[in-house]
């Protein structure tokens, strides 16, 4: 049975992925860890909580021996749009506290799961069908870190024997928690907008193709990552993973099957427009279909469709 440790268990991902690591291993298996203050009762609750700073190596470790804890998801991060505002921050918290994650690791034998992302490409990478192994020169602190990333993670596992995996996540889409100063968010605040105002005002062009995810398959790719067979990965660090591309018209043309009077407008955000544009319209994933059987689950109009049921819901 693996003992988890979630760093970052409050946020976006990590709110979700705790619940289903829960139900797979067991609540007591699985110790949510976090630097907000304001958690949901339902994290704190139904399993270990522990109030954690990914700086903090000291507390980690003694976390890590409370727990007897073998298997670290270190989801903590500064997005892209936010990177940019307080880029030598988000190196700290993206890269110091990665090698924080790597270093207790390899000291207490712990598997690492960390998210990379679409924003580890740039604009020299091939944008359409983007390969597994490409050029990855990217021009945001976050998608600098995501590349570092990948690369220490993969060093640890070379040098130090470290179970390091990962996947370039898509941006993701979900009900549960907001995501914080993504170039992604859009496709996020479109449903709350358009659930409560009927229109929305997007910072991207139309024109604008993204890869996305809802977040019921990214929590599938990061738990399914750590359970697949060694032996048949050829790439650790990290694999590409999607499930749908799209612009905003399409996605607001899905939107409008479900609300007949949803309008769509624009007030364009350059900064977002750049990054946005610096990363792939949409990525080949099929090394991860072949060395561990990633498929998703949700098409686009799947998605849209429980999207707004979910929130609805919520939002009443
Ligand atoms: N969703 C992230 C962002 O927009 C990309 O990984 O920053």
């Amino acid at each position: 049975m693996k003992n988890i440790l979630v760093l970052g268990a409050s946020g976006q991902i990590g709110s979700e992925l705790v619940g289903e690591l829960r139900k797979i291993y067991g609540d007591s298996h699985v110790v949510g860890g976090d630097i907000n203050l304001n958690v949901s009762c339902e994290l704190k609750e139904s399993g270990p909580y522990e109030y954690l700073d990914i700086r903090d190596t000291e507390k980690i470790v003694t976390v890590i021996k409370k727990y007897n804890i073998d298997t670290i998801y270190n989801l903590v991060a500064l997005l892209s749009a936010v990177g940019e505002q307080k880029p030598q921050f988000a190196w700290e918290i993206n890269i110091g506290g990665l090698m924080n994650t790597l270093e207790i690791a390899r000291e207490h034998k712990c598997a690492v799961f960390t998210p990379s992302s679409i924003g580890a490409f740039g604009p020299s990478t091939p944008p359409d069908h983007t390969p597994q192994d490409t050029i990855m020169r990217p021009t945001t602190i976050y998608g600098i870190s995501k590349v570092a990333g990948e690369l220490l993670s993969d060093y640890y596992y070379l040098k130090y024997g470290v179970d390091t995996r990962s996947v370039r996540f898509p941006g993701l889409i979900s009900y549960k928690t907001l995501p914080g100063g993504g170039t992604t968010d859009y496709a996020v605040e479109i449903f709350y907008e358009a659930i409560k105002a009927k229109k929305y005002t997007c910072p991207l062009p139309g024109g604008t193709f993204l890869d996305m995810m809802y977040m019921p398959d990214a929590v599938k790719a990061a738990i399914e990552i750590m359970e697949a067979d060694p032996s048949a990965l050829k790439h650790r660090n990290s694999f590409n993973v999607t499930a749908m591309s799209f612009d905003p018209e399409i996605l607001a043309a899905e939107i409008k099957k479900h609300i007949p009077g949803f309008t769509l407008s624009y007030d364009i955000n350059p900064t977002l427009v750049k990054i946005a544009n610096s990363w792939p319209n949409s990525m080949d994933d099929s090394c991860a279909r072949n060395e561990w059987g990633w498929k998703p689950d949700y098409t686009l109009a799947d998605m849209t469709s429980d999207m707004l049921d979910k929130l609805k819901e919520k939002l009443k």
